[in-house]
């Protein structure tokens, strides 16, 4: 079973480089900055590094624009840079994923550039023009994901043309075979850096209807959501020409052998589903978000996992999020002590979890001053915004947590002195320690990394408990949501606690039933 291949056995570890190390002082994490903290990740015990962008880009939506699919931007370092990060992670035994944003390129992309100079342009098609409809007006009623309409006009050629973000993210044509051919090389010049697979940024737009048709309009939108929820994006998202675009992708990637491609997909599990491709040729994991869309409730956890679970493929291989750099910080979300309860949901569900930096020293919401946001959504829809989950990595308590030597671009939380990795490291109850153990555990028991999956009856409506086993060793897991103490009964035979999400019971045997403190989350081992 130890053959399985990584991305099923490992734990992806996401780096937001502008918020993880700066060792240039400009108040920006770079790339060796990610370097000289790989020992850190090893000690954590991941086995991916996924990191957002680092290509040459305006930074209108910070690296999510990219101006060349083949280079590295100055403000992360060089290629060079790049190249000892991979050798580097390589050799503690970590894989790199990169980023791959195929749906847009920046404004400033030298593609758009010729594309918008004339109609004419060899390069017209490489993007997605259209002429205006008869009032002059914008040709259909698609919205931009961050508020406002998803077509601009250029007056110099007298066409709109299409944007699912910002203006300076023009969507890329994918029904034109010389972008396929152009990002297919993409992503062949950074295999052949040795890179170990791809998350594709919002894989799930990359095609549009054919015929430009309106979104319908959502009857349940309320004023004060996103502005996009004001239409079904039933058009404009979710082809089903895509998966052809997908498994060309994965074409591209299958000579390098154990390469895994996942895909950005915000959408209910049926339609979720369908990114693992017909016969299994889409992506190796389609991002499973539906922990961050669920409510906090053992119930409904429960429910989630189970319909999940049934949901899946045969051979599809699950996943599990609790955050990303769009999302607000689980432990801001269902708070500290819950954090700790969900860490311990990630960590042992089947399936490949991705961890987001920061959520493995408890980081919560940050405040962001209006005279600080970054986020362009926050500018065009207050409230929506996503500095605080951006924020700095926090190392130490020397000055700026030791993230840089200069004021960081985004502030770091209030109580950052003593909620940072070097305090938190060696303290036996933290939830950094927690996150170090629960990763241990799972490399040391296949049961909970490869090993199936069943729910168990819990006594209360409290608490979520489950078994993951794997030959002789069945593991289980009781997750207490609710804040007053429980006793839940166990199958026959002998129990004996590996770890709680509170320190010191690990070791404890046990029969018959085991007591569950408020918040508290236990692993099992049977016998
Ligand atoms: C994805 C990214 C997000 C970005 C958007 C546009 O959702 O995760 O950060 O703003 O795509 O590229």
């Amino acid at each position: 079973m130890t053959e399985t291949v990584w991305w099923k056995r490992g734990t992806v570890y996401q780096v937001y480089p502008r918020s993880f190390q700066d060792t240039d002082g400009d108040g920006v994490g770079d790339l060796p900055g990610i370097t000289a903290r790989l020992d850190y990740l090893a000690w954590l015990g991941v086995d991916a590094v996924w990191i957002s962008p680092v290509y040459p880009s305006p930074m209108a939506d910070f690296g999510y624009d990219v101006a060349d699919y083949c280079g590295i931007d100055p403000l992360f370092g060089t290629l060079a840079d790049f190249d000892t990060l991979v050798a580097e992670a390589h050799r503690r035994k970590l894989k790199v994923i990169l980023d791959f944003v195929p749906n847009h390129s920046s404004i400033a992309h030298p593609w758009f550039t010729q594309s918008r100079s004339s109609r004419q342009s060899p390069k017209r098609d490489w993007y997605i023009w259209r002429d205006p409809a008869p009032d002059g007006g914008p040709p259909n009623n698609w919205l931009s994901n961050f508020g406002g309409p998803a077509w601009t006009l250029d007056p110099a050629t007298g066409q709109y043309y299409y944007h699912a973000f910002l203006p300076e993210q023009p969507d890329l044509n994918w029904r034109e075979p010389a972008v396929r051919a152009a990002m297919h090389d993409a992503l062949r010049f950074w295999l052949e850096r040795g890179v170990d697979g791809f998350r594709v940024d919002v894989i799930w737009h990359l095609m549009k209807d054919a015929g430009f048709r309106d979104n319908p309009e959502n009857p349940g939108y309320r004023p004060g959501a996103p502005e996009i929820n004001r239409f079904h994006q039933v058009y404009s998202a979710d082809q089903p020409e895509v998966f052809a675009v997908i498994a060309g992708m994965r074409a591209v990637l299958a000579p390098y052998g154990e390469r895994v491609l996942i895909g950005e997909i915000y959408l209910p599990i049926e339609r979720l589903m369908a990114y693992y491709g017909p016969d299994l040729t889409g992506a190796d994991l389609p991002f499973n978000f539906q922990l961050i869309q669920t409510p906090w409730k053992a119930g409904a956890v429960r429910d989630l996992v189970e319909s999940y679970e049934a949901a899946l493929p045969p051979g599809g291989w699950p996943n599990w999020v609790l955050g990303n750099h769009d999302q607000p910080r689980i432990a801001a979300r269902v708070g500290e002590a819950q954090a700790r309860v969900a860490a311990m949901l990630l960590l042992t569900l089947r399936g490949t979890p991705t961890l987001y930096y920061g959520d493995e020293i408890g980081l919560a919401h940050v405040p962001v001053p209006p005279e600080r946001v970054r986020d362009p959504w926050e500018r065009n829809e207050p409230g929506h915004g996503r500095d605080p989950e951006r924020t700095p990595m926090q190392w130490d308590d020397a000055p700026n947590a030791g993230f840089s030597e200069a004021e960081p671009w985004l502030p770091l939380a209030a109580d950052w002195p003593a909620r940072n990795v070097e305090a938190l490291r060696d303290a036996p109850g933290s939830i950094l320690t927690l996150h170090r153990r629960l990763l241990r555990l799972r490399r040391e028991h296949p049961a909970l990394s490869v090993g199936d999956y069943r729910t168990v009856a819990a006594a209360g409506d409290e608490v979520f408990a489950y078994e993951r086993f794997a030959g002789p060793e069945t593991m289980r897991v009781l997750l207490n949501f609710g804040a007053d103490a429980r006793t839940e009964p166990l199958s026959e035979g002998a129990w004996t606690i590996l770890l709680s999400t509170r320190a010191g019971r690990g070791g404890e045997a046990t029969r018959d039933s085991v007591a569950l403190g408020p918040d508290e989350g236990v692993i099992l081992l049977r016998g």
